[in-house]
């Protein structure tokens, strides 16, 4: 299911662009209803020629693609036969087919190149400018570590295991925070991205907020009959007066917030 106000949003920003391409990219919001209009990244001189061409010599990649968001997306001056979801990324090919393809030959590489997907993605570049990020626009990383472009799941690592889940890219980098613990914080259960924003944030660490509202979103504070002051409780515990000494981590009450070895409370 397509979420509507996304789509808007992503409607507002491709026609903000003062593309030189006019071509129109219809996407299918299913599979069979043509919804929008769009950009691509430039090839200059080059002219679209659709997948089928491109799975002619890279036929490894044809194979999941069809399942990728990006299938999906169309020339629709060609009709419904020309669907140019690789073009979407890589520019139009006709230069890089008429003289046989290659490396550097006409295409564009987002790996190289993430500008690419900021033609569509402009909120996603946005993320990336925030005080902390991940150094991707610093070309020490690209989309592709985290996103398989060509895969059947954009949202787990290129080359990962089928079964692999999302949070997969981060271990590769980040073994600490995601190997396996005595007693593990479940909150990991629901990734990452339950705590920390992917590609980039205000606050430090990339997390989603400096306090301790980022905990007390699943922890709730209950205010305890059984406590002689009434006060609020945590996890079964009065944390009455815990709360203002800083945050659950920083206090020194919950620093393995990843997970412990030692302590259920989750303490180094
Ligand atoms: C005639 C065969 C042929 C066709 C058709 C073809 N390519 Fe290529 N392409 C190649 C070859 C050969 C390479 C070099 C691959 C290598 O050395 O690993 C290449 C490389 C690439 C690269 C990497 C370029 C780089 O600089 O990193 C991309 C991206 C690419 N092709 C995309 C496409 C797309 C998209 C299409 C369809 C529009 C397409 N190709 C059609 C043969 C072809
Ligand atoms: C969502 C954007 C996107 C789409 C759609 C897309 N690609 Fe790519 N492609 C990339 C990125 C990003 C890389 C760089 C991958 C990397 O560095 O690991 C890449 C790399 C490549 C390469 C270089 C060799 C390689 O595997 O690294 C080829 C060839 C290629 N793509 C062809 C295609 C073809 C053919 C299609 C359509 C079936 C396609 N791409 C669709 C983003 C895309
Ligand atoms: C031509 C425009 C265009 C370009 C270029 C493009 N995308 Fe997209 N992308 C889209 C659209 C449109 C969707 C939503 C498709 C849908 O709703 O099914 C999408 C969806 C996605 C999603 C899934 C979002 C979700 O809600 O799950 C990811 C991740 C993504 N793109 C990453 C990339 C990356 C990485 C690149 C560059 C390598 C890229 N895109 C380049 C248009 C583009
Ligand atoms: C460090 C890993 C990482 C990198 C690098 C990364 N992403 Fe993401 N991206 C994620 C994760 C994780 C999510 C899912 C976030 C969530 O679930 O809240 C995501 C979500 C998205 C979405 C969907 C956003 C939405 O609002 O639903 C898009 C589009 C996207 N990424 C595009 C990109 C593009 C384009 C690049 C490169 C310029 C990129 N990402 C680089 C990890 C990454
Ligand atoms: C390709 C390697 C790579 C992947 C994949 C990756 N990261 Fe990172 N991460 C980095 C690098 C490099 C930095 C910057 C480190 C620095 O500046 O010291 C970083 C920084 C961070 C930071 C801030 C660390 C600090 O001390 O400020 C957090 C949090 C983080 N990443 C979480 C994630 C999450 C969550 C994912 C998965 C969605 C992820 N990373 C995927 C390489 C990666
Ligand atoms: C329950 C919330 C939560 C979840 C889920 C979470 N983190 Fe963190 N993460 C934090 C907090 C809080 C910090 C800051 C710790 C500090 O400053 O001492 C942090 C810090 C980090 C850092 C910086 C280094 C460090 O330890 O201070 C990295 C890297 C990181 N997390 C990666 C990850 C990865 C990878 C995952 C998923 C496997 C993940 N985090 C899941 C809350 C979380
Ligand atoms: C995404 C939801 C989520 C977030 C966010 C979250 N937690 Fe948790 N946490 C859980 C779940 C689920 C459990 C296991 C059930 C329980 O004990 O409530 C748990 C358990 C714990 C435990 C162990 C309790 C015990 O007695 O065994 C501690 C301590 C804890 N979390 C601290 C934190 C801290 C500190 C933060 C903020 C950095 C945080 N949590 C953020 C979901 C979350």
């Amino acid at each position: 299911m397509k979420h509507p106000t996304r789509s808007r949003r992503l409607l507002a920003g491709l026609s903000a662009l003062s593309g030189t391409l006019l071509l129109a990219l219809v996407l299918t919001a299913c599979r069979t209803e043509p919804v929008a209009v769009s950009d691509v990244p430039a090839v200059p001189g080059a002219k679209f020629v659709g997948n089928q061409v491109c799975f002619d010599c890279h036929t490894n990649i044809n194979r999941a693609f069809l399942a990728s968001p990006h299938a999906r997306l169309y020339v629709s001056d060609l009709g419904m036969k020309s669907e140019a979801g690789c073009e979407s990324c890589h520019g139009p090919g006709s230069e890089h087919v008429r003289v046989g393809g290659g490396l550097g030959k006409f295409i564009v590489n987002p790996g190289r190149a993430p500008a690419a997907c900021f033609v569509c993605h402009q909120e996603i570049h946005s993320q990336f400018r925030l005080p902390h990020h991940h150094p991707l626009l610093e070309g020490q990383m690209n989309c592709a570590q985290c996103h398989d472009p060509h895969g059947m799941d954009i949202h787990k690592p290129a080359g990962g295991l089928a079964f692999a889940r999302q949070d997969q890219s981060c271990a590769e980098c980040h073994r600490d925070q995601s190997k396996p613990h005595v007693f593990v914080h479940e909150a990991l259960r629901e990734g990452c991205a339950s705590c920390h924003q992917p590609h980039g944030s205000i606050n430090n660490k990339l997390l989603l907020a400096r306090d301790n509202n980022l905990c007390l979103r699943c922890h709730a504070q209950i205010a305890n009959p059984t406590f002689p002051d009434g006060s609020i409780s945590i996890g079964g515990t009065s944390h009455l007066t815990y709360l203002s000494r800083g945050t659950c981590w920083s206090a020194g009450c919950h620093t393995a917030v990843h997970g412990s070895n030692v302590d259920a409370k989750l303490r180094y």
